[in-house]
């Protein structure tokens, strides 16, 4: 069985499925009870400006998700996370000299100067975009990045 917390309206629409509040906590123990696959995908704003609910829903709410899960000692197998590209500031690159790097934000300096180009870290050629693999070092400088990071640390921990 697999639970899927979604929308913000507390209702039971039938016997295994539930509207509610990630953040209200007796709710989320009541839909983890004999779950053993969880597919977390409630999540509010992006670049909203509501900062504190955008930290109280998408960081509280999945740490308390975890926090549940472990005090309670759940029989759960498997939490899906939906991640972001945001983690991965540029993404990967390849360079003509260095092959695959993983550039960091371009500076703001540079963006100025009208470079748009994804730079290698080594030597500063303009890289070709690859597709970034899941072994790329997370960074970034912005709440999502920090949410999605966060996250995915704390779930390697707990699991
Ligand atoms: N859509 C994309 O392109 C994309 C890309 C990368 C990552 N993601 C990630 O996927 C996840 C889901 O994003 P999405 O695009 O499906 O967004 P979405 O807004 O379509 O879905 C989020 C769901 O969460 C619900 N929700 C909002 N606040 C809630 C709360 N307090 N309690 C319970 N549920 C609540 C919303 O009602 C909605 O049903 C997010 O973590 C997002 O960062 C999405
Ligand atoms: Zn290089």
């Amino acid at each position: 069985m697999a639970s899927h917390l979604g929308c913000k309206q507390l209702s039971r629409t039938e016997q295994n499925s539930w509207e509610s509040d990630i953040r209200d906590r007796e709710v989320v123990e009541s839909a983890l009870d004999g779950i053993d696959v969880v597919f977390h995908e409630a999540a509010y704003g992006g670049y909203m400006p509501e900062i504190s609910k955008f930290v109280a829903v998408n960081s509280l709410g999945t740490a308390q998700l975890l926090e549940i899960v472990r005090e309670k000692n759940l029989a759960i197998r498997k939490i899906i996370v939906a991640s972001s590209q945001v983690v991965y500031p540029e993404g990967a690159g390849e360079c003509p000299q260095h092959g695959l790097v993983f550039p960091g934000l371009r500076p703001v300096e540079q963006l100025r100067r009208g470079d748009f180009s994804v730079r290698c870290p080594a030597c500063q050629i303009p890289t070709k975009s690859v597709p970034t693999p899941e072994f790329a070092p997370l960074g970034g400088e912005n709440g999502l990045r920090n949410h999605k990071g966060g996250s995915g640390k704390t779930r390697a921990h707990v699991g």
